[in-house]
């Protein structure tokens, strides 16, 4: 030690004894807070109110209306009455928030009001309050936990080689009790279905026209029009496109396109038309004329040149009426076009010039579909999500469910029937949905792949995040007025007809005319989307819960606890489905890795008696938001975690699921693809391992791990079940450790015959990574799981 370090040791130990530090160490009784706004709440705290302290942790942000305009907080004016305080702050020109906490910490989800003399009220408010020690101690204490848990939940694998230096090779011990087995759910894997990313338009469904019925407009893109993704060609005739809407195909579809004699229509499709040389395609048109003339129709690559058959189509409605045809594609091509052609022939000729058609809702299917459908979806697409074995599919969304405002809010009725009679509408996410993909082939694709369909319905509010409506106020908008709730809600229980009711009923009726006479035994309908829990949710949230609760008591009703592991909306709504006794809940949360390396015992800790979870959206986020072996180990660490608690958390659905490249406005994605190829991600994989390797019985075990280094053993995570068909135990552990775990088995049989094992590792960073599996006899117990790891062992029927 050196000589000044020894003084100054010395010199503060004097101090200590003569009682400098207890005068100063002293606890004052009381202080004064006060508001500081960094557009969201902080607070400073002063004894003598000269010297203030600020604590350097936002107690409360706005959650009004869109994100990047909106999510301010002006003026925020501080009250306390009745033991609670009580915060209002401005949110926008005359829209004001308002909310409560009883410790300054824990706040109740915000409601939003219009005011227009407000601001003269607020100015009145002291800002200066007088609290006891113990608040003050409190907020410090909430801001330390708070900067501390952000250093944690920061760790990344990049950081490893410090973090772990010097750590060698770990050596466990896992005691297994077969004889304990715990009933778990059979419904754990699911897939969250939403139109984001070009998910289902360009995507899952596969229409491969865009904008095939001419309703695109600025309201889906703003530079985006009835004509976008058409072009004609000028060198015979009229030079612009002419739409018109006089006398519309259907009311739901008001545009149609007007040609005439020489003109050339092409369509290009989204990102051009992938055929495949000798593959047949579905052609249809709705058309009319005065006339009776021909159309030729007929797909061409990117020189123009031929790609398929050439078909005449005769025009002979003056109504409207629907053709057909079958193209076959000459070439395999990834960039073709669908030309529809106007022949200039003489006066005298049917369809001679000045022949004018009105033209409708082009469509262009591939023959082979998933399961051969009509009107189907993408087979390739359709292949990867079935190959999952999801228990169920959650659709159609994520925030397109509840919509950007009440008018966008997804309205189930317009997405089925006849597809001129569906009502497209812009999507949340920036773009248009023709409801191509609509309620019935969700429902048929669940039951195509023996899925539960889980449809979500908005709780009579749009999304939080909306922009503003016809009240003035954005956000919730105030909700759908309550005058129109009972209709609302009736939607909601005619949908429950429709699925379930049999064809002599309204609804059924309706069903078996679109070609399923047998009901779709729908089970479970989630109402909400991870919304603001304010006043205008839940007053809708309880009439749609209780009107389903009395006519429907079969049907599972799933409520929501907004989009984070923690806070006012996630307190509130647990707080709010349990006081209703709702059956599940539906928890969202996007975190980081480390996230879920340090809340291992999330679920161990909630209440078995409150109402089931359904995680039904999740993901790890790193920086720049990969999908790469980091995330997806993180996401398998959480995942058997989950598994050990699926006696409460009985379904769970990574979000989101699909992504079309160069359309992407979500990342990670589960799955990436573009027209012609399907692209896994490395959480594919996990989720993937999981849906196939399932169980019905969780089979308990303990862990000892030879090392003190209490981060190392969070690394480490696993899961036993039993799958009680095949009677096969499945094992599956994560290593996210830079070096290898050697796990000891003890009362456990691996058995003489070799185990199926799959592992997937590799760098954490690896975007590619894929599993591999072998058939492996497992040597005295012992399983030796590489850095950085997942490994699934899947022993046979030992215990028949
Ligand atoms: O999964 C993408 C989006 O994330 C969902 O639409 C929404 O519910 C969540 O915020």
């Amino acid at each position: 030690m050196s000589a000044k370090c020894f003084v100054k040791i010395l010199l503060i130990e004097v101090l200590v004894i003569l009682g400098w530090g207890k005068v100063f160490a002293d606890t004052p009784d009381s202080a004064l807070l006060a508001v500081e706004n960094r557009n969201g709440l902080y607070f400073k705290w002063s004894v003598d109110g000269e010297q203030w302290h600020t604590i350097n942790h936002c107690f409360l942000t706005s959650d009004y209306g869109p994100w990047g305009s909106h999510k301010k907080m002006h003026d925020p004016v501080l009250t306390r009455e009745d033991g609670r305080w009580k915060c209002v702050f401005r949110a926008d020109e005359n829209v004001y928030g308002r909310t409560v906490s009883p410790d300054l910490i824990h706040w109740k989800p915000q409601d939003y009001y219009i005011d227009r003399d407000a601001k003269k009220d607020l100015s009145s408010y002291t800002d200066t309050f007088e609290v006891d020690w113990q608040t003050i101690d409190n907020l410090m204490k909430t801001a330390q936990l708070s900067a501390y848990k952000r250093l944690l939940y920061d760790e990344q694998a990049k950081d490893d080689a410090v973090r772990f230096a010097g750590l060698q090779p770990v050596k466990a011990t896992m005691t297994v009790d077969t004889g304990k087995p715990k009933k778990i759910s059979d419904k754990l894997i699911g897939v969250f279905f939403e139109d984001i990313n070009y998910a289902a338009d360009g995507g899952l469904y596969a229409e491969l026209l865009q904008n095939r019925d001419f309703e695109y407009s600025p309201k889906d893109r703003r530079e985006w029009n009835s004509t976008t993704a058409w072009t004609i060609d000028t060198r015979h005739s009229r030079h612009e496109i002419k739409i018109d809407t006089l006398n519309p195909l259907h009311p739901n579809n008001p545009h149609h396109v007007v040609l005439e004699s020489g003109q050339t229509l092409v369509n290009e499709g989204f990102d051009g038309i992938a055929i495949k040389q000798g593959d047949k395609y579905d052609f249809s048109m709705f058309a009319k004329a005065e006339k009776p003339g021909r159309i030729a129709v007929k797909l061409i690559d990117n020189k123009g040149n031929a790609a398929s058959n050439e078909v005449s189509i005769k025009i002979g409605a003056e109504n409207w009426k629907k053709y057909e045809a079958v193209l076959t594609a000459r070439q395999t091509a990834t960039n073709a076009k669908l030309q529809v052609a106007v022949s200039p022939l003489p006066d005298n000729v049917i369809g001679g010039a000045g022949w004018e058609v009105r033209c409708d809702l082009f469509s262009l299917f591939p023959q082979k579909t998933f399961k051969d459908r009509k009107n189907g979806l993408r087979a390739d697409l359709a292949q990867a999500i079935a190959d999952l074995k999801p228990r169920f599919v959650r659709f159609p969304g994520g925030c397109l469910a509840h919509g950007n405002g009440i008018e966008n809010i997804y309205r189930w009725k317009e997405s089925i029937g006849k597809l001129e009679e569906r009502k497209p509408d812009f999507n949340i996410w920036g773009y248009h949905q023709t409801k191509g993909l609509g309620y019935f082939e969700y429902f048929q694709f669940c039951e195509d792949i023996g899925a539960e369909p889980l449809p979500i319905l908005a709780a009579g509010v749009p999304c939080q995040n909306s922009r503003k409506g016809k009240n003035g106020l954005a956000g919730q908008q105030g909700g759908i007025p309550l005058e129109e709730m009972e209709a609302y809600i009736q939607d909601i229980l005619d949908l429950i007809e429709w699925a379930n009711g049999d064809k002599s009923t309204t609804w059924g009726k309706l069903r078996a005319q679109a070609g399923h006479p047998e009901p779709f035994n729908l089970k479970y309908i989630g109402i909400g989307n991870e919304d603001l829990i304010s006043e205008v949710f839940k007053e809708r949230f309880e009439m749609i819960f209780k009107a389903i609760e009395e006519k429907h008591p079969e049907i599972t009703v799933v409520g929501t606890t907004g989009p984070f592991y923690e806070g006012s909306d996630y307190d509130e709504g647990w707080r709010f489905a349990t006081e209703l006794g709702v059956p599940m809940v539906d928890e969202h949360y996007y975190v980081s890795p480390a996230w879920m390396i340090y809340n291992a015992a999330f679920y161990d800790k909630y209440d078995r008696k409150k109402p089931k979870v359904y995680l039904g959206e999740y993901a790890a986020h790193l920086p720049g938001r990969p999908n790469n072996l980091e995330t997806a180990l993180a996401e398998a660490l959480h995942l058997c975690n989950v598994e050990r608690n699926a006696d409460i958390v009985l379904m769970t659905s990574y979000a989101p699921l699909l992504a079309k490249e160069g359309h992407t406005q979500w990342n990670p994605d589960l799955i990436y693809f573009n027209n012609t190829e399907v692209k896994p991600t490395v959480g594919y994989w996990v989720q993937k391992l999981f849906g196939n390797n399932a169980g019905e019985e969780y089979i308990p075990a303990t862990v000892e791990m030879a090392t003190d280094n209490a981060k190392a053993r969070a690394r480490f995570a696993h899961s036993i079940v039993r799958d009680i068909k095949t009677g096969d135990y499945i094992v599956k552990l994560v290593n996210l450790l830079p070096v290898e775990t050697a796990v000891e088995f003890h009362d456990f049989d691996f058995g003489d015959a070799p185990v199926e094992k799959t592992v997937l590792t590799g760098d954490p960073a690896d975007k590619t990574a894929k599993p591999t599996t072998v058939k492996e006899k497992i040597q005295n117990n012992n399983v030796v799981l590489p850095a950085y790891s997942f490994t699934v062992l899947r022993v046979k029927n030992k215990y028949e």
